[in-house]
């Protein structure tokens, strides 16, 4: 069993995609019971909010729904849960590596650094991009699979 916990800033729109998109990949490969999936924010702002209407609607154009999923921020204790800790950007890492007291397991990650073309993940709540988004978190889960279960 892998035990992944996607992360961004609000837990409202790319982290919930991630883990959504991810499930889905996972279902559709019969790989369900071999992973455990779920996200988490680094900032507490969006606590206990549903995941942003247009990143609902990204899901519900590919038939993935995320019903019931409210944003919670991440603890020092996810990271003994999970096995590894996926963030958006270059600055998750960083509060990551600060709420977890550090990554001496290795276990946090970028998710486009699992694709040929690393980099960010840039925050469509600013950019009103979520095409571009979802395009990203849809390589990065695909990449990250792959080498998971290749
Ligand atoms: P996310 O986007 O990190 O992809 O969920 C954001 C959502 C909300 C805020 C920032 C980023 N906010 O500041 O409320």
């Amino acid at each position: 069993m892998t035990r992944i916990l996607f992360v961004c800033l609000g837990n409202i729109c790319r982290s919930p995609m991630a883990e959504f998109l991810f499930r889905d990949l996972v279902e559709k490969a019969g790989l369900a019971d071999r992973f455990e999936v779920a996200s988490a924010g680094t900032s507490s702002e969006e606590y206990g909010n549903p995941v942003y209407p247009p990143a609902r609607r990204k899901l519900a154009e590919h038939g993935i729904s995320c019903a019931g999923k409210t944003a919670r921020q991440m603890t020092r204790a996810d990271y003994d849960r999970y096995d590894l800790l996926i963030g958006m950007e270059q600055y998750h890492l960083s509060a990551m590596r600060r709420i977890c007291g550090g990554d001496p397991a290795g276990k946090l990650h970028r998710l486009l650094d699992y694709t040929a073309r690393p980099g960010d993940i840039d925050d469509p709540w600013y950019t009103g991009d979520f095409d571009t988004a979802w395009n990203e978190i849809e390589a990065g889960c695909r990449a990250l699979l792959a080498q998971l279960a290749p």
